[in-house]
């Protein structure tokens, strides 16, 4: 069990929303920061501020010492082989886009599928559409059941030799769904084609071993899990990322060019990470991950899928509420409020104090299987408190028309 009341503590956020009476039902969108986050960057600003492998002074190499290390402390989160496997990008977007450009757009053909879902998140889309519109390979989509879920005989069904990539969220971000990524992998591998995990969902909340998955990519954010905005992580196996391609060319990710305009790139990572990197975001991000592996990441994930579950059960109690993802395990109930625009319920609960998101999710195309394009998404983590989701619960009984109409005006 985790220590709520500490960990609460621990958040300044918190502590604001509580003096407005507040609660913060969206962390899937972002989370909020723990103090010793906040002080790491406050730290590099105000004792450390230099740039990175560039200076040749005490500075300059202490606080790339210290980027280093946090390079190191990802690698150890999610346990891959080497820290150089490890590529700070400016969040799970850009480390999406970086594969999507430096693999896909490199290696694939006219004829190859590239083989995804309806449920995944813009940015692990369109990039892929681009890969496709450059090389002429298509995108396929592996069919999900009509609750959104997935179901790995449907993945057997369309995988062929033709498949070179398969992309998708490990959790979807609207319908919280874990995606059986292990097992994906494998099947994946048996046909030679790689997969591309986005896990902007899934690293905040479950313990995440890219070894034991067997993942080729893995790309994720870290303002999602406790971390400064403006930082995200691409991970590769190695020898994929030393034959693509990285998405930008510049100072620091070269070893020498010439006036002819050879370039000789560095080795990975380095070669991925051109021009000044977000130094404070990064040195932030490893304090975030040294709390949360304080914490341990097998009480947080059991934490959440706990305070899921409570959620779901009392939230399927409600009759004027429809529930559309009550299969899931963690951290994402999504719902709307029978024939009341989500939007609309949003505000309401706004007005209540409870912050919710409303809307599609950046997943556009999900509207196809589940039929419903506009629901709201509460989003948990590890400061949320069963006492919060018996007051959302509490109030969503008594929402109707009428109150949200009155809440907008
Ligand atoms: C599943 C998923 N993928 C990718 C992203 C993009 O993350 P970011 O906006 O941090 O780049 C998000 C953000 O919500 C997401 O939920």
């Amino acid at each position: 069990m985790l220590d709520v009341k500490k960990i609460r503590n621990d958040f300044p956020m918190i502590k604001e929303l509580e003096k407005k009476k507040a609660i913060y039902f969206d962390s899937a969108a972002t989370s909020f920061k723990p103090q010793c986050v906040i002080d790491r960057v406050n730290e590099y600003y105000t004792k450390e501020t230099a740039n990175i492998h560039r200076g040749d002074y005490d500075l300059s190499f202490s606080v790339s010492d210290e980027y280093e290390k946090a390079r190191e402390t990802v690698r150890k989160f999610i346990n891959a082989e080497s820290s150089a496997e490890i590529v700070f990008t400016n969040g799970a977007s850009s480390s999406l886009n970086l594969v999507a450009y430096g693999y896909g757009q490199k290696f694939l053909k006219e004829g190859d599928i590239i083989l995804s879902t309806e449920a995944e998140h813009a940015s692990n889309i369109l990039p892929w559409f681009k890969v496709a519109e450059v090389t002429g390979a298509t995108i396929e989509y592996i069919p999900l059941n009509k609750d959104g879920s997935f179901d790995i005989e449907n993945l057997k069904k369309v995988m062929s030799d033709k498949v070179k990539v398969i992309t998708l969220a490990h959790v979807s971000n609207v319908l919280g769904y874990i995606m059986p990524i292990k097992e994906i992998a494998k099947i994946a591998h048996e046909y030679n084609a790689v997969v591309v995990c986005d896990g902007a969902q899934s690293i905040p909340h479950i313990k995440t071993d890219v070894r034991d998955l067997d993942i080729d990519f893995l790309c994720f954010s870290s303002h999602k899990v406790l971390g400064p905005s403006g930082v995200g992580v691409m991970y590769g196996k190695y020898e994929l990322l030393d034959k693509m391609d990285p998405f930008m060319l510049g100072g620091g990710s070269n070893a020498r060019f010439d006036i002819c305009g050879n370039i000789l790139l560095k080795n990975p990572p380095f070669k991925f990470e051109a021009g000044t990197p977000c130094v404070e975001g990064v040195l932030g991000f490893k304090a975030a991950l040294e709390y949360l592996m304080d914490i341990g990441m097998e009480n947080v994930e059991a934490n959440d899928r706990m305070l899921h579950k409570y959620f779901m059960d009392e939230i399927t109690k409600l009759d004027n509420v429809e529930v559309y993802n009550k299969q899931s395990e963690t951290s994402i109930v999504t719902f709307n409020v029978k024939n009341i625009f989500a939007q609309d319920v949003a505000c309401y609960l706004n007005s209540k104090g409870i912050y919710v998101r409303s809307g599609n999710h950046c997943a556009k195309i999900l509207l196809n299987v589940i039929g419903v394009s506009e629901t709201i998404r509460a989003s948990l983590y590890l400061y949320n408190t069963k006492e919060e989701i018996d007051y959302l619960v509490e109030v969503l009984k008594g929402v109707t028309l009428q109150k949200c109409i009155e809440a907008a005006l």
